[in-house]
């Protein structure tokens, strides 16, 4: 679809960035924080890159003053930020820590008092390390309970100040990396516990959604989930059928759960067929009709190409964490597909394809299937920075990125979609969770790196452009 001219974007439109708590806090055991998964298996060797962990990560615990006065000189709208569920309950439930709320409302009001729209999300990864001990984390029910009053305790207390609540972030990416790659803790690889976990974790967001109802009624919250639209390899029927079996299997199981109350057909069929469907309880499927979002948040970094995989073909195959371009294998489930490059389209260090027009693609196919409002709660370049001379970081290649991303976001509101705002990934430079300091993705460099460093800010060339973009509400020549 071509239009001559695109609508400006509107003048609520929330110009945001992103982060989450692990990945800029540190201070992982300060103020009656207790452990997460996360502080435990970063420091198991060989988990990480380079052992790197969230100990310090950069420090923003510490120095949130100083970030959120460079988010209101950039001029930021919105900031997308997590709670550490740890931090407000150190063995996940009981009675909160009253250090750890207070030290989002002094976040949430500062950001406020700026005038940039706080974007809360409940659970960005860092399960309670007591909660996995006791049960299994996802995997046992009993987390629908802990879940739910850890976010009515945040419901309770930030009502009256927070709109936009996100619930769970990458539910599809995190668990998959939990529990079939083995890459992200508890690291398992089974794919029965992977879907059984899911299942839980979809009755834990409709339960937190329907307490939300209650204790926030004038506010909006939705999952954030990892959105890699699938294309064919090729028009081949069998590239066709490998990319409906990839698109059902790897992005509509989770968003029709969350936005339909139900599963997709071949997939259920399929995992029945396996003996690797989950265990589905009457009441199961009226909770999640009980539990629909208001809007999805949308993580976009890049689409996937899919062929054909016969039985007995390719297996799931971990991801780039080196930024070594070319080095990622294909990967796949045999019997439905397996992941080829996209001859069309250039590739990151980390191979991750850049392609804007699968931003517009994705914003189209999800407004449509689901009639929901969009946020883009994730999106940007992860690249090796270099500090050069005199404090410049010449990220121009970021610049081309959001640039092109951004108009693909107002060429898919032309189409139709109704887009409530752009949270870039990340404000700061972060933690990657298993890539290290090395793959960046701010506006502002970080001087740190896996060994440390001075932690001091310096504003990127793209801090100034996304600052003009901003202040002008459109897309600059
Ligand atoms: C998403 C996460 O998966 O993508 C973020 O929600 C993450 O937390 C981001 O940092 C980029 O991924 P990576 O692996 O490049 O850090």
């Amino acid at each position: 679809m071509h239009h001559a001219q695109l609508k400006p974007f509107p003048q609520a439109f929330l110009w945001g960035a992103a982060s989450a708590a692990y990945q800029v806090e540190g201070a992982w055991n300060v103020d009656g924080k207790g452990p997460s998964v996360w502080d435990t298996f970063t420091k198991i060797p060989g988990t990480t890159f380079e052992g790197s962990n969230g100990d310090v990560a950069v420090d923003h615990y510490h120095r949130m003053e100083e970030d959120v006065a460079l988010m209101a000189e950039m001029g930021l709208k919105a900031y997308r930020f997590s709670v550490s569920w740890p931090r407000i309950f150190p063995s996940g439930r009981g009675t909160p820590n009253e250090a750890g709320l207070a030290f989002y409302e002094r976040l949430i009001d500062a950001l406020l008092a700026r005038g940039i729209e706080p974007v809360l999300t409940l659970y960005h990864w860092d399960m309670p390390q007591a909660l996995q001990d006791e049960y299994g984390g996802w995997e046992s029910r009993r987390i629908i309970d802990d879940f739910e009053h850890y976010c009515v305790t945040l419901y309770q207390r930030f009502a009256g100040k927070v709109k936009y609540w996100v619930s769970l972030n990458e539910q599809n990416y995190n668990l998959t990396n939990a529990y079939q790659l083995g890459t992200h803790p508890p690291a398992v690889q089974d794919r029965k516990r992977f879907f059984a976990a899911n299942h839980i974790a979809f009755l834990a967001n409709a339960r937190a959604i329907k307490a939300f109802r209650q204790h926030v009624p004038h506010g909006l919250i939705g999952p954030s989930f990892a959105y890699s639209p699938a294309y064919p390899a090729s028009s081949a029927p069998s590239d066709m059928l490998a990319f409906e079996n990839a698109e059902e299997l790897t992005n509509y199981w989770w968003l029709d759960a969350y936005c339909l109350g139900r599963y997709p057909l071949a997939a259920l069929n399929w995992l029945r067929e396996q003996g690797e469907a989950p265990e589905i309880l009457p009441g199961d499927m009226a909770l999640l009709a009980e539990g629909k979002p208001d809007y999805i948040g949308v993580n976009y970094y890049y689409t996937l190409t899919f062929t054909d995989n016969p039985l007995g073909g390719q297996g799931l195959a971990r991801i780039n964490t080196t930024g070594k371009k070319g080095t990622t294998p294909s990967s796949g489930i045999p019997g439905l597909y397996k992941t080829v490059p996209n001859p069309h389209l250039e590739t990151s260090n980390w191979d991750w394809a850049i392609d804007s027009t699968g931003m517009r693609i994705a914003l189209r196919r999800l407004a449509s299937r689901y009639a929901l409002p969009l946020m883009i709660t994730e999106n940007g370049l992860g690249e090796f920075d270099q500090l050069g001379e005199g404090d410049q970081v010449h990220d121009d290649y970021r610049i081309a990125y959001l640039k092109s991303h951004l108009h693909a976001c107002q060429q898919a509101m032309q189409d139709g979609v109704e887009l409530l705002g752009y949270c870039a990934w990340s404000f700061t430079d972060i933690l990657s969770w298993l890539n290290g300091y090395q793959k960046r993705y701010g506006f502002v460099y970080v001087d740190r790196d896996e060994q440390g460093g001075s932690l001091r800010r310096i504003r990127k060339e793209s801090f100034f452009w996304y600052q003009q973009v901003i202040k002008a509400g459109h897309l600059l020549d």
